[in-house]
């Protein structure tokens, strides 16, 4: 999963390349790279250099390229280490033609031994560089149709934008199952994985769709099929502006994003409800009669959006009354599972380009199950593989991770089960509409929540040292946990293991100790006392206690070291409460290690790759 850029116009394409990059680089910052044609250049320069963009600017600063057309990356590594070898762009023994690609060839190995005999020479370990030496082992005067032709060769992913010396006024970009979009301007036209890329410059967009090939010149752009039909995209406005996309003062887009809680789950909750409290999902076109043929929900998601599915299986299952069934979509899409027509697949991925997660979609349509996808990106490639899409309106989520947009795939969640109840007839009017009442009081609980942040830091702050973690939580609180402990993990690199509390007696108390700090989702729900005692256990191990607890709850102090203190709601509402205390723990605790929360290492926004 990398990011590109594509810029054709008058201006240096540098200035763009570069800003557009740096908007991409939650894509992967393993090492970044340009290539420009100038107008009396017979060859495409290249600059690039292993390690963060700001390493790339530096080379620009002192070597100045220009450049009307060009094309840039930010990598994350798959094949090959990072290296300023394996850096794209790439380019053909010639040094006429120049690419980058974001995704996986599979049959690369295949490919590269047949070009290797036919005397091309290789200068890395990538999978992508075989697509430009098959480009131009196969050049036939037309840079299009020799990448169409190329397409046809190709196993795996790829969004790729190339340029050729050849034909300097044009970009051919091409995708097969990973993202790519493109900006139009006047007199100037742009390419990109991402829309926030684009922002600054146009907020016309098209996307472009798997197995499709865009010629994108300064005055136009035609887009055709693999195999040559025309297509003519309607334009999308993009709605959010730069701003939604910036930091907004904040020290890092974690912390705005954490922030904006309250707005995220404000936007998800906008225009689902009628007055009277009716639901309203009619994008998912399903009928009274498809949703009461339905005998079973399948969930699939990956990380912080599986964590998300879990507390859904919940409520699903206590107010819909279907059976729930929930898989990590890289393990689902090998399993034999047992999915037919009257199954309603369930697919959560806040990007909505996760490589697994829409490799269980199709797996699980070919089965003949029906799919709505739970996503935050408009126009995302799990939007057009769905059979109905439910978007949580988040807005742009920066941060590497996920926080806002899970609050959002949540309530979202739970809108869709209590629609799912409603045309059932599973609860009485009244039930519901007490819930839905409750879910409208969530944004000021969380922003009650956030009041206690200078009480978490100092907390988190005693914590730095630590090496290990137990999170725990029973019900609702078990995804809390995990998720608390995959937020710690990721941004702070501390060992954290999420556990079922009555779980932790059968194997996790053996690593009990005071060096290993036990956090504990105890806020109350019809398992409160039993927490209490998973409480017990631990202190009897020496384990110091952080509990998330419910506002008032005087009694757990005589149990707890620390409490970090939240809002009562509807037991099957509080993780939106209860989860907010954590991201702030692992935060604090990450900033006092000196982490990058934004980009922690060794990890990408969004999965595009197996
Ligand atoms: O875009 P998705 O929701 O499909 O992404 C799934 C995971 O990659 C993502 O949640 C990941 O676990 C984040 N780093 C969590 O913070």
């Amino acid at each position: 999963m990398c990011g590109i850029v594509g810029y054709i116009g008058e201006k240096n394409s540098v200035n763009f390349l570069i800003d557009g990059l740096k908007r991409l680089e939650y894509r992967g910052y393993d090492s970044a790279g340009l290539a420009v044609l100038g107008d009396n250049e017979n060859n495409v320069e290249v600059i690039k250099k292993n390690g963060r963009l700001d390493e790339l600017e530096r080379a620009i600063q002192k070597e100045s390229p220009q450049g009307k057309t060009g094309i840039g990356h930010t990598r994350w590594a798959t094949h090959g280490k990072p290296s300023e070898a394996n850096a794209h762009p790439h380019i053909d023994c010639k040094r006429k033609i120049a690419l980058v690609h974001n995704g996986i060839i599979e049959n690369f190995f295949t490919l590269r031994e047949y070009l290797e005999k036919k005397g091309h020479i290789f200068t890395s370990q990538t999978d992508t560089e075989v697509l430009v030496h098959l480009i131009e082992e196969n050049f036939n005067g037309s840079l299009v149709e020799t990448v169409r032709k190329v397409t046809t060769l190709l196993g795996g992913s790829f969004a790729i934008a190339v340029i050729c010396s050849l034909d300097p006024d044009l970009i051919v970009a091409a995708r097969k199952d990973s993202p790519l979009v493109i900006g139009l301007g006047e007199g100037e036209n742009f390419i990109a994985s991402d829309i926030p890329a684009l922002l600054q410059h146009t907020k016309n967009i098209l996307i472009l769709e798997d197995n499709e090939i865009a010629e994108v010149s300064r005055n136009g752009i035609r887009i055709t099929t693999f195999d040559n039909k025309p297509i003519d995209r309607k334009v999308f406005e993009v709605k959010w502006d730069v701003e939604a996309a910036e930091k907004s003062g904040y020290e890092d887009f974690m912390l705005k994003e954490i922030y904006e809680q309250p707005t995220a789950i404000h936007n998800t909750i906008l225009g689902r409800f009628k007055e009277n409290n009716e639901i309203v999902l009619d994008e998912l076109a399903l009928s009274e009669k498809e949703i009461n043929n339905f005998d079973k929900v399948f969930i699939v998601a990956c990380g912080t959006s599986y964590h998300a599915g879990l507390v859904a299986r919940q409520t699903i299952e206590r107010w819909a009354r279907l059976s729930v069934e929930i898989d990590i979509a890289s393990e689902f899409r090998y399993r034999d599972t047992v999915i037919d027509n009257k199954t309603l697949v369930i697919a959560i991925t806040q990007s909505g380009e996760t490589s697994d997660t829409i490799a269980a979609v199709r797996e699980a349509k070919r089965r003949g199950g029906r799919v709505i996808a739970v996503t935050n990106v408009v126009g995302s490639s799990i939007t057009r593989e769905a059979d109905g899409v439910i978007y949580t309106h988040a807005g742009p989520e920066i941060g590497v991770a996920a926080t806002k947009t899970l609050v959002s795939q949540i309530v979202a969640l739970y809108i869709l089960a209590l629609w799912l109840t409603q045309t059932r007839e599973q609860a009485d009017s009244s039930i519901i509409r007490k819930i839905i009442e409750e879910i409208k009081s969530l944004p000021d609980k969380v922003k009650e929540v956030l009041l206690i942040a200078p009480h978490i830091k100092e907390c988190a702050e005693k914590f730095v040292n630590c090496a290990d973690f137990l999170f725990l939580g029973r019900g609702v609180g078990y995804p809390v946990a995990l998720e608390g402990a995959l937020k710690l993990k990721e941004i702070s690199y501390i060992h954290a293991e999420g556990y079922a509390a009555g779980e932790m007696k059968h194997g996790p108390i053996a690593l009990l100790d005071k060096d290993v700090p036990v956090v504990v989702v105890a806020n109350y729900s019809s398992v409160y006392d039993k927490i209490l005692s998973n409480i017990l256990e631990a202190k009897a191990r020496d384990a110091v206690i952080v509990a998330v607890a419910t506002d008032g709850d005087e009694n757990i102090k005589q149990f707890a070291d620390y409490v970090f203190y939240v809002p009562e709601t509807h037991e099957l509402l509080s993780p939106i409460v209860t989860i907010v205390p954590l991201q702030l723990f692992a935060y604090y605790i990450a900033k006092k290690r000196g982490c990058d929360v934004d980009q922690p290492r060794n990890l990408a926004k969004s999965v595009t790759v197996e």
